[in-house]
């Protein structure tokens, strides 16, 4: 293999940040590009309503609302290692894109609120990790803030999401008292400073937890305390283990305030040593490693339509798996059974979007998509030709049936939605026994219920009406050839099919679902769809 191309991908660290809204996200990505120095000075890349803005005001919905319905990626240089950061998309913004960007990451940094714990959001964004097994690793934000007590955090941690934790380190007090961190493994104390909100970068101090001055620093009812909660934690909590984490069935856990600009550096020197250069993926013809694979591959986890409105063009996000890309180079475009040129490549730099000459495994770039690509589509260079797994259905959340105001433009009313519908914006089913005129669609998001309407409406000129039905639940039935008829549900329960004609079920209460099970022996319902 290319020396250079190897030394390139080994140097990569594609990682997503999980976390539930106002957990500090923005604000920790925002700190690691001030040490990466893709920033000048913290909080430039702050206002959500203004950089990112400034680079996606392709729908109108965006500036209404003064919010992104687009997500990008951001790239830095950092300690030998050039880290790239997928935003995974938010507050208001939350859709399916949200955890197809997990697909493309091959880590995960989990944020949480040190005085919430773990939320909603948090934990379903945790789940489409775990069921990759990529590595997790835990930031407990805003110690700076009175915190929960610490072991009754890890121990939510473990029960909540099912994974043991392993605290890198230790917090000493929260909130007015907060002190710092203990290092368990060097044994010293990083000592916490105000940074007048971050607004200064801090000096790093740290004294050995056996240092004669030691007191002079940390109060000595609060070393009391550290030692009899290290002794207890020595005790009690897993050792650190680095298959552990890579399998990702141990999360290191990191405390920290990103606002403080405190703990962010040391997580991120711990983060980087402790993660994983790009991943191998599976493919129909085994597994595609980068470290063996020279040829270009790459998937599609994202399509973003209309991002220029004078042209109704589409931009395919695509993640590197192996090899090197090169701008306006071929690829084979596996299910399009078709050679195609891979033009106008784009990468979006903290807060502008800009065109990029090379990429390599581990990189993500934005492609010119003139309307061939579909989500988990494989394009390479290599002649297997081998098709990436794809990427699964995840269950939406909320449900409305949608038909268009006139009759007449049937054709345009259903060209458009299964048009947005391929995307990926929206998942759109059938009632069990009727045709297409009655249409239900499924959103994980609300936000994309607004999308749909605006888009049908300007760019397909179709009105739509659209009434909320009160389901909250979905499930894929695997049994490959089951009796529907037969089935004995829920009184809350709904039959559907989605485009593929494979059968669904729709529950109001989540209770309902365990109860459908218990009632038909042998059936066996998904979370996600299979790709
Ligand atoms: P998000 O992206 O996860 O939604 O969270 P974001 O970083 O926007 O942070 C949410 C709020 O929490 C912000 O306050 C932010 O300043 C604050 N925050 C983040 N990290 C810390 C921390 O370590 N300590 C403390 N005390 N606060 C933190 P806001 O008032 O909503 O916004 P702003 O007025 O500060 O801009």
């Amino acid at each position: 293999m290319n020396k250079m191309i190897t030394d390139e991908i080994k140097k990569r660290r594609t990682f997503a940040i999980i976390s539930h809204p106002d957990a500090g996200k923005t604000t920790l990505t925002e700190k690691f590009l001030l040490y990466g120095g893709a920033i000048n000075q913290a909080g430039s890349v702050k206002g959500k309503a203004t950089a990112k803005h400034a680079v996606s005001d392709w729908m109108d919905i965006e500036k209404e609302r003064g919010i992104s319905v687009t997500s990008s990626v951001l790239q830095f240089e950092f300690g030998g290692c050039c880290i790239n950061i997928l935003d995974t998309p938010g507050h208001q913004d939350f859709s399916e894109d949200t955890y197809r960007t997990l697909m493309a990451a091959d880590s995960a940094v989990m944020v949480i609120d040190a005085s919430k714990g773990v939320e909603a959001q948090t934990r379903k964004l945790f789940k489409v990790c775990a069921m990759r097994h990529i590595p997790i690793f835990t930031f407990i934000n805003k110690m700076d803030r009175e915190a929960r007590d610490t072991f009754d955090l890890l121990d939510e941690i473990e029960k909540e999401l099912g994974i043991p934790t392993c605290p890198v380190n230790w917090p000493i007090g929260s909130g007015k008292e907060f002190a710092g961190v203990y290092d368990r493994e060097k044994g010293v104390i990083d000592l916490f400073e105000d940074t007048m909100k971050g607004t200064r970068m801090g000096t790093m101090k740290e004294v050995a937890l056996d240092a004669p001055d030691v007191t002079s620093y940390v109060s000595e009812d609060a070393l009391d305390v550290l030692k009899e909660e290290i002794e207890l934690l020595d005790g009690a909590s897993a050792e650190f283990d680095q298959s552990e984490v890579d399998a990702g069935k141990l999360s290191p856990v990191f405390f920290g305030s990103a606002l403080m600009n405190f703990g962010v550096e040391t997580f991120l020197n711990y983060f980087l040593a402790m993660t994983t250069p790009p991943l191998p993926r599976m493919s129909d013809q085994g597994i595609i490693d980068p470290a063996e694979e020279e040829e270009f591959s790459a998937f599609v986890f994202k399509i973003q339509a209309n991002m220029n409105k004078a042209h109704r063009d589409r931009i395919a996000f695509m993640r590197i798996c192996s090899g090197k890309f090169e701008a306006g180079m071929d690829a084979f475009h596996v299910q399009g059974g078709k050679k195609v040129r891979l033009a106008q490549p784009q990468q979006m730099m903290a807060s502008e979007r800009k065109m990029i000459e090379e990429a390599y495994a581990g990189d993500i770039i934005g492609i010119f998509d003139p309307g061939i690509f579909s989500i988990g589509d494989t394009l390479t260079t290599s002649d297997k030709k081998f098709a990436f797994e794809g990427i699964p259905t995840f269950a939406p959340e909320h449900f409305a049936r949608v038909r268009q105001v006139n009759t007449m433009k049937r054709k345009q009313f259903i060209k458009g939605i299964n048009q947005i519908a391929q995307e990926g914006a929206i998942q759109i089913f059938q009632e069990f026994n009727t045709g297409m005129e009655e249409i239900i669609v499924g959103v994980v998001g609300t936000l994309q219920f607004d999308v749909l309407k605006y888009r049908l409406n300007h760019e397909y000129n179709v009105e739509i009406i659209m009434e909320g039905l009160p389901y909250e639940y979905i499930r894929w039935i695997e049994n490959p050839d089951i009796d529907l008829d037969k089935l004995k549900g829920t009184s809350d329960m709904k039959k559907i099919k989605d485009l593929k004609g494979r059968p669904l079920l729709l529950f109001i209460n989540s209770w309902s679902i365990g109860m459908t099970l218990e009632r038909n022996e042998g059936l066996e319902l998904a979370e996600f769809g299979r790709a």
